[in-house]
């Protein structure tokens, strides 16, 4: 059987992050031919960078924040020029907002959440359309979340950023279906990262309670990614794929 992504080329973000890591690692198994590795947190991607180049993967790392919408323009152009063409980009960057009920957060919390988590996934489906349309059979995969389809308290700002992410996802998906660019996203369930280290235990016990399969792991999301980014999932466009261990099923 032949790898998924074969000779493709691909932008992670959030690659400095458990996720994006096990993203890029995976996809190093199925075939990428190239990657770039782009984090808020470039230092953090060192170490991924030097591992996929020894597997003979062109690699880049580089700087982005994804709430600055022409620093990534600028990215997705260097990437195509660079590669040929940009095939599948993974918007995996995302941070929690802090553990508090709507009276209690400020304006800052909730733009901070929306501008990363929001905008940051609007300025890659962007970048992408505006380098890519010419070029068929484009894949984005949008990391969003299970708490953009179930209601959770204290985390108003993350929720409501990722119910965004959903539905950004499918209107993108209506808009470039005919221009060659699909565009899906992931729903995950919780895997505990760096994301949960200001969550009090007892609320993170709360939580796994609620997966009847439990926490899962970041190579649980990994293959269901590489599905969305591949041609395996040509015909599949603007659908949110839950891998929550059963988490949304009451
Ligand atoms: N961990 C979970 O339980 C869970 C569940 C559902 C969805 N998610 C989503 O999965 C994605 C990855 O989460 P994770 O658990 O791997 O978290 P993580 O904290 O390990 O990784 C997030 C990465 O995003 C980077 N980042 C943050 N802000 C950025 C910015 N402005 N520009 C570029 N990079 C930025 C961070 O430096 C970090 O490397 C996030 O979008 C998160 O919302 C996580």
């Amino acid at each position: 059987m032949s790898a998924k992504l074969e000779g493709k080329t691909a932008v992670v973000t959030g690659a400095a992050g458990a996720l994006g890591s096990a993203v890029a690692t995976h996809f190093a198994t199925e075939g990428i031919r190239a990657i770039v590795l782009a984090d808020i947190n470039l230092d953090a991607v060192g170490a991924l960078a030097e591992t996929l180049r020894a597997q003979d993967i062109e690699v880049v790392a580089e700087h982005l924040d994804v709430a600055d919408g022409d620093e990534f323009d600028a990215l997705i152009h260097n990437a195509a020029v660079r590669f040929g063409a940009i095939d599948t980009l993974v918007n995996t960057a995302g941070i929690v907002s802090p553990n508090a009920r709507i009276h209690n957060l400020s304006t800052a919390d909730w733009e901070r959440s929306m501008s990363v988590n929001l905008t940051g996934t609007f300025h890659g489906i962007r970048a992408v359309a505006r380098t890519a349309r010419k070029k068929t059979n484009v894949s984005i995969v949008n990391i969003a979340s299970v708490s953009g389809l179930t209601a959770w308290t204290y985390a108003a700002p993350y929720c409501a950023s990722k119910a965004g992410v959903i539905h950004l996802t499918r209107v993108a998906a209506l808009e470039y279906a005919k221009e060659g660019i699909r565009v899906n996203a992931v729903c995950p369930g919780t895997f505990p990262t760096a994301l949960h280290d200001s969550l009090p235990a007892d609320a993170l016990t709360a939580i796994e309670d609620r997966h009847p399969l439990g926490f899962g792991a970041p190579t649980d999301l990994t293959g269901a990614v590489a599905f969305l980014a591949s041609d395996e999932s040509r015909w599949v466009t603007g659908h949110s794929l839950v891998v929550d261990g059963g988490y949304s099923l009451p």
